[in-house]
């Protein structure tokens, strides 16, 4: 088990973003500590995704930072990140049923690729 990432503070320096003329994402300045259990909570279409989407490196940042432990992560792409992020609109393929859906993720579907 010694490959599991250890937890590491987020910290989140005066992030911006903006999509247009709609600024969502204003000077955001946040430290969550390693192992803390940290929530979001702000009305719908206050940026709480944005953010979210934003530390995982699954969206742009438009200003600031974000360092995850000393590392500064702001230009790395998800996949350098090790963070993990459950989308809010899931992508279940509805046309497919749980024993195709089955069959693609573990590679024993030919006709599917
Ligand atoms: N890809 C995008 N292009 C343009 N505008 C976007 C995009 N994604 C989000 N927005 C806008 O950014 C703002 C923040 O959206 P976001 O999804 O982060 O809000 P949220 O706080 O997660 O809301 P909810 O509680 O409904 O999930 C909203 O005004 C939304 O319309
Ligand atoms: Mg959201």
């Amino acid at each position: 088990m010694s490959n599991i990432t250890q937890p590491q503070n987020i910290r989140i320096e005066n992030v911006s973003l903006n999509f247009g003329s709609t600024e969502v994402l204003k000077g955001v300045n946040l430290d969550i500590e390693a192992g803390e259990f940290f929530a979001f909570l702000g009305p719908s279409g206050s940026g709480k995704s944005t953010l979210l989407r934003a530390v995982a490196g699954f969206g742009p940042t438009h200003g600031g930072r974000i360092l995850i432990g000393d590392q500064d992560v702001t230009h790395l792409p998800p996949w350098k990140r090790k963070v993990g992020m459950v989308f809010q609109n899931y992508a279940l393929w509805p046309h497919m049923t749980v024993r195709k859906k089955r069959c693609v993720w573990s590679g024993t579907d030919e006709s599917i690729k």
